[in-house]
């Protein structure tokens, strides 16, 4: 730190004589020198010395232009410094100016980009050391990563654009200039202009109707990390689901919502009941447009969430179940920095299966959890296979790279059954105390994966006496012996199911039954011995699964003419059918699945089919068609995955 603060010293002396764009024609490179910042690899924001406490943004989303322009005014608490860093990622600075009531304008500088374009700049900016109120004047441009606008073919009603924000893990920089480290909490406001034809939301307190002036105000009172902030304009319309929580989307979905996520007011229930209070007044769900990269999002108040969940049959709501989840581990209780990212989701998808029981039972959240289980066993093969085998491991270094890259299984899943293993081990009522304790205390606080072990240490080891191998889960590769084993019966049994037809059974055998016809002549019926709602859509997916990797093409066209796989409802059931007929060559899929590619931007989907395709040349031929044709239909996130897929440097 000393060295950076020696670096704002000369910094200062030279913001008095030069301009901005001069500094940046010498090709002055703080990058380097701040690479000292320890505190967090992925903010240049200098937090510990000044920092934001609360925003205030005043914008205008303009979809002409499809920019914002506006100002973000940052309330500062000042421990004496005299510049304030920001970070920044395509975005034009006009002016920043200082002060509350009366502006003066500042100078600052804008330091090169660093060497991945990862982090984006450092935006530093002179400041008075008694300095509370830095302004900064702005727009963002078609560089702005977070934002996806969308027009209105690409849109459920095809009739208004759409646009919406997506902060996680550093793109908030992109939209607004501000220290975007998760390890610094504010609140924020915010007033919002938009075409008269469209409604606001962000993660605050929402409307629920438009407006006729097209402007709208925010508040979010609680303290959040940047990540969390988010935005969505569209026609939208709100439905009530419960007392505290309801449904936004366009209104041609509406009514599908409210039916697919009926059960979130007993999910409330359920997650206050294990882990306390809910904190945040309202939970709200919006369902965005299919370019969505996410399943769900979990912006504090308003989660966002990706329309595939739309299956009919609340098959996949298990995502809301995670994102609710998300109201304790994440938001309340928040990492304080990328390399800590399994404690938000680990203890979310702990969580989330934990809400799932509560609602369906064991056997439906021992299934979900299995499905998981199996991609982490093969998420873990894949990393050990690859440049970082380290990333196994759950605690993460990744300073240097794109904290996107620790959005992994490991996070998730091996963070998951960790918490489940420590669960068995301690039994659940002590656990579920110490799980109750641990976001009584750290709510609306940052921690790293340290501050949790000495917790779990002080609070569940020792006062009973357990002994754990935390630091084998926690610090090294791969999965630990004693991992949680779940079996469930009847995946077992759809396993068989799958053995005897990849045997070369007959298994939609129509069987011949005797019914009563007017209370006393039989008549003999054939009926279909197997079809689809003899089982959930979680246990065709484990029946899909089991199948060889490559199968007879014939056999899953017999499969398609009973079952349908290729164009389910179910996405999750949709894109394992697809990258099993990529590998057996079963080409009636392309149709379906081109037109789901050209559709779905959700990157866990679209990533894997595109991966699978880039294995062959005439595959990767065809992928890099459809590719240029839906790029446009994606999020930045999902189309950069993609991109790298199809075109990786050899
Ligand atoms: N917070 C994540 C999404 C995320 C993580 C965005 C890291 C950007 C960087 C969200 O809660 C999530 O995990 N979504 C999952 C759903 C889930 C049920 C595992 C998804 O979108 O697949
Ligand atoms: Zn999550």
């Amino acid at each position: 730190m000393k060295s950076l603060h020696f670096l704002f010293l000369s910094l200062i002396a030279f913001f008095a004589l030069t301009s901005c764009e001069e500094i940046q024609q010498k090709n002055v490179s703080p990058t380097e020198i701040l690479a000292d910042s320890t505190f967090d690899n992925h903010s240049y924001s200098n937090v510990q010395q000044i920092r934001t406490k609360h925003l205030h943004l005043d914008i205008d989303v303009n979809f002409d232009n499809k920019t914002i322009y506006g100002v973000a005014r940052h309330e500062m608490v000042n421990n004496g410094t005299d510049t304030a860093i920001f970070d920044i990622k395509g975005l034009k600075i006009q002016k920043i100016t200082i002060g509350k009531t009366k502006e003066k304008e500042t100078s600052f500088m804008i330091g090169q980009w660093d060497k991945d374009s990862i982090l984006g700049q450092p935006l530093l900016v002179k400041v008075d050391r008694t300095t509370k109120y830095v302004n900064i004047y702005y727009q963002t441009t078609d560089a702005t990563e977070a934002i996806d606008w969308l027009s209105p073919e690409l849109t459920a009603g095809k009739e208004f654009p759409y646009m919406y924000t997506q902060g996680e893990a550093i793109l908030t920089r992109s939209w607004i200039p501000l220290q975007d480290s998760p390890a610094n909490r504010i609140t924020y406001s915010a007033k919002v202009k938009v075409p008269t034809d469209l409604m606001a939301v962000m993660s605050a307190e929402n409307p629920t109707k438009k407006n006729d002036e097209g402007i709208y105000e925010f508040q979010m009172r609680q303290p959040i990390p940047c990540y969390l902030i988010a935005m969505a304009v569209g026609n939208l319309t709100y439905r009530k689901l419960g007392p505290s929580c309801g449904v936004y989307s366009e209104p041609q979905l509406i009514y599908q919502c409210v039916n697919e996520f009926g059960d979130l007011p007993k999910m409330i229930r359920a997650a206050e009941k294990l882990y306390g209070k809910y904190q945040w007044e309202q939970y709200d769900l919006i369902v965005l447009p299919y370019s969505f990269p996410f399943g769900g999002m979990e912006n504090p108040r308003l989660t966002f969430v990706n329309p595939t969940l739309l299956a009919g049959d609340r098959s996949l709501v298990s995502v809301v179940a995670h994102e609710l989840a998300h109201s304790w581990s994440g938001n309340l209780v928040t990492n304080s920095s990328w390399d800590d990212f399994w404690l938000n989701e680990g203890f979310t998808v702990y969580f989330e299966n934990r809400i799932m029981e509560s609602l369906y039972g064991k056997e439906i959240s021992d299934m979900l959890a299995l499905i998981e289980f199996q991609e982490l066993q093969d998420e873990i093969k894949a990393i050990e296979a690859g440049d970082f085998p380290d990333d196994t491991k759950l605690k993460l270094s990744l300073a240097g790279r794109n904290p996107d890259d620790g959005m992994t299984d490991i996070a998730y899943t091996k963070g998951a059954f960790f918490l489940k293993t420590l669960e068995q081990e301690a039994g659940r009522e002590k656990f579920d105390a110490f799980l109750n304790s641990y976001f009584k205390k750290y709510a609306f606080k940052t921690i790293n994966t340290e501050t949790f072990i000495a917790y779990l240490n002080s609070k569940l080891l020792e006062p009973n006496d357990l002994e754990f191998n935390t630091d084998e889960w926690i610090y090294e590769k791969g999965l630990p012996e004693n991992c949680l084993k779940i079996v469930s019966p009847r995946f077992e049994q759809i396993k068989l199911l799958a053995d005897r037809f990849a045997a070369g059974e007959d298994i939609f055998k129509k069987e011949i039954k005797w019914i009563k016809v007017k209370g006393r002549k039989k008549k003999k019926k054939q009926i279909n011995q197997l079809t689809r709602d003899k089982y959930i859509a979680q246990e065709w997916q484990m029946f899909i699964r089991r199948l060889p990797k490559k199968i007879d093409p014939a056999l899953m066209r017999n499969l398609d003419k009973h079952l349908n796989f290729k164009n389910w409802g179910n996405a999750e059931i949709m894109n394992e059918w697809y990258i099993l007929g990529i590998n057996s060559g079963y080409e009636d899929i392309r149709p379906n699945m081109e037109k789901f590619l050209l559709k779905v931007g959700r990157r866990k989907y679209i990533a894997p089919i595109y991966q699978e395709l880039a294995k062959t040349p005439e595959n990767l031929k065809w992928a890099r068609g459809v590719f240029e044709k839906a790029k446009n239909n994606y999020h930045f996130i999902s189309r950069n995955t993609v991109q790298e897929l199809l075109y990786k440097k050899k």
